[in-house]
């Protein structure tokens, strides 16, 4: 890990080639044990509509949608608990949240060719004082960045695999979400695409 001064987008903290390449390589192979318990799916929103990324989590509680709404849960779809946050993804949250606080979830998102994340806020944790942390593993994606408010000036930037996008203080709110990706463009998972990793403190 390579703790420098992040960039400052509009509050957004970006540590560019935080992690290196021996680093995103175990993170994959933690991320693939946390999948081989709890199989990524392919879910919908609260309106029937299905979401381009295919999702799991690792943690206390899980993020999931479909009919019932957006939320937070205790165990994965199959009714499994969701299996524990692999501590070198803790260890990242640790060099750069700032907050003693533990992650209660590490959603993972995968992206493929097509997948895209509209712009949205991340507002189903309960309580908003705690950072939100993100890890970017595989191919480059398009992560634009708004304002607190829908519809608002947005300024976007290429994350590549190892950025760590930290979204606390004034950013905490601030709606985002990822254009698209480039397919193919990084050699970190040998069938392509990209993993996003989001650590975030839920009180429920
Ligand atoms: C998200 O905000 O839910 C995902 C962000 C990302 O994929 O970089
Ligand atoms: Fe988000």
């Amino acid at each position: 890990m390579k703790v420098s001064n992040p960039l400052n987008i509009r509050g957004f903290r970006i540590y560019k080639d935080f992690l290196d390449r021996k680093e995103q390589s175990d993170l994959v192979k933690n991320i693939r044990n946390v999948a081989s318990d709890a199989p990524f799916v392919s879910p919908i929103t609260p309106s029937g509509k299905p979401m381009s990324v295919r999702m799991t989590s690792a943690g206390s509680v899980g993020w999931v949608t479909d009919r019932d709404g957006y939320r937070y849960q205790a165990h994965h779809p199959s009714g499994s608990p969701w299996p524990a946050i692999p501590q070198d993804v803790l260890d990242i949250w640790n060099a750069v949240s700032g907050v003693s606080r533990q992650p209660d979830c590490c959603l993972v998102n995968f992206y493929g060719q097509d997948a895209r994340m509209g712009m949205h806020q991340d507002k189903d944790e309960g309580a908003f004082e705690w950072p939100v942390v993100s890890i970017s593993l595989g191919d480059d994606a398009l992560f634009r960045m708004g304002t607190p408010t829908r519809g608002g000036s947005t300024e976007s930037l290429w994350l590549t695999s190892g950025d760590v996008v930290v979204m606390g203080g004034e950013a905490r709110m601030v709606y985002h979400g990822v254009d698209r990706i480039r397919f193919g463009s990084s050699s970190l998972l040998p069938k392509n695409g990209r993993i996003n990793l989001t650590l975030r403190a839920v009180d429920l």
